[in-house]
């Protein structure tokens, strides 16, 4: 009998695959796993005690996963690469009265610490408001069903609770993302929601109060870079506890997040290209030499004026892989890199071209004469950048 061959689709033809599932769908295996596993008490309303969010954000041993009748070893990996006892800071916090700011340079990870946090804790991580210019406070509060309010006044029913008043009822937790962006008089409407505890809603009458159940917290992300567009308040200051979130120190470690975010990102595009470790090298190595200002030799070179983040490395990676994949051999060599590293350093400032240029013919070429990784680098950063 004849196999019919699988139908292709059509490019008007949407599948139906999730782009980027939230932290708790994608790790859900991790941590059902570490929930079975869990010996310690857990705080009201949290899924997992603090000793397991901690082992969820910086990895640990496998631990077996009972499904049915039979039972698999779940390996739980690292997720924020960095400081341990700065995610131990960050958990105590949540568990307290205070809610937490991660604050740092842009790509440091913050949003994704905050996400992966609010998955263990509270089991949930989409309860976001993004903060920007044009936040309200109804954004932040509650809003109203307009037309059902003008037909039958205001009821619990024509309500439309916030991700903040979601949170509350719940007992859990609401994260704010770039909480800076937003005008005071909007971050002022989180000062009696984080004191109180509570939201009033006068437009209904009796018991208009809607109390936070235990549990409920906040986890706040901030910029520094932009921290001078809307300071917080010293009102608001007073109800956070910071954690500053560093640009990634070592080498190693900076080696290790490209090397896992890419191969987790480009198992998301279904594309088998690895890109090795000699290549990660290279590409960490030129990022943060050029962040830095200096060579790992010690030789003062130019810093352009936008931030080179562990993100952006990421990014280069991926964007490499993607390139070879789609127009080269599938390898991803220095070359690659060579050809996406522009877009990166060189943004609205066209003076960053001439740091570039500097980088590679100073330092790049310089190495190409006896290390071939560093010459098939140099060589193409330099097509690049003609
Ligand atoms: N220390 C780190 N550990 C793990 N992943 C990291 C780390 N630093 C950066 N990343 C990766 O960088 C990417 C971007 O991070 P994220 O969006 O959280 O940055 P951010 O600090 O929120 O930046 P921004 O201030 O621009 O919003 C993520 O894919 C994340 O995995
Ligand atoms: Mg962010």
């Amino acid at each position: 009998m004849a196999t019919r061959k699988k139908k292709k689709p059509s490019p008007t033809e949407t599948p139906d695959a999730v782009l980027r599932a939230p932290a708790e769908v994608e790790y859900a295996k991790q941590l059902e796993a570490l929930f079975q596993a869990e010996r310690d008490q857990a705080p009201a309303s949290w899924k997992l005690s603090p000793r397991s969010v901690l082992q969820y954000i910086v990895g640990g041993e496998p631990l077996p996963l009972k499904v049915g009748k039979a039972t698999e070893e779940v390996p739980i990996t690292r997720k924020f690469f960095g400081d341990d006892a700065l995610v131990e800071r960050a958990i105590v916090t949540l568990a307290s009265e205070r809610a937490l700011l991660l604050v740092g340079e842009p790509g440091t990870g913050k949003s994704w610490l905050s996400e992966h946090l609010a998955a263990a804790v509270a089991g949930d991580s989409t309860l976001v408001i993004q903060g920007t210019a044009g936040t309200t406070e109804d954004q932040i509060k509650y809003s109203w069903n307009v037309a059902r309010v003008i037909a039958e006044g205001p009821t619990p029913d024509n309500l439309i609770p916030s991700p903040t008043l979601v949170a509350m009822q719940r007992g859990g937790l609401l994260r704010f993302e770039e909480i800076t962006r937003c005008v005071p008089d909007v971050q002022d409407a989180l000062v009696s929601i984080l004191s109180d505890k509570a939201i009033a809603i006068p437009e209904l009458p009796g018991a208009n109060r809607r109390e936070a159940k235990a549990g409920f917290n906040v986890i706040a992300t901030a910029n520094s870079r932009d921290q001078g567009v809307n300071d917080l308040s010293a009102a608001l200051k007073r109800r956070f506890n910071y954690v500053h979130i560093p640009i990634v120190a070592d080498k190693k470690t900076e080696m290790a997040i490209v090397e896992q975010r890419s191969k987790e990102l480009l198992a998301r595009y279904a594309i088998p290209a690895t890109v090795e470790r000699p290549v990660i090298e290279l590409l960490t190595t030129v990022f943060r030499e050029i962040r830095s200002g200096k060579t790992a030799q010690g030789v003062s070179i130019k810093s352009p004026s936008t931030t080179l983040s562990t993100a952006e490395a990421i990014g280069v990676a991926l964007d490499a892989a993607l390139h070879a994949r789609f127009f080269g051999d599938g390898e991803v060599g220095p070359a690659a890199i060579a050809r996406q590293l522009v877009g990166s350093v060189v943004k609205e400032d066209l003076g960053d071209l001439k740091v570039l240029k500097e980088y590679v013919s100073l330092v790049a070429q310089k190495r190409g004469k006896e290390d071939p990784e560093w010459k098939a680098f140099a060589d193409e950063a330099q097509r690049a950048l003609r």
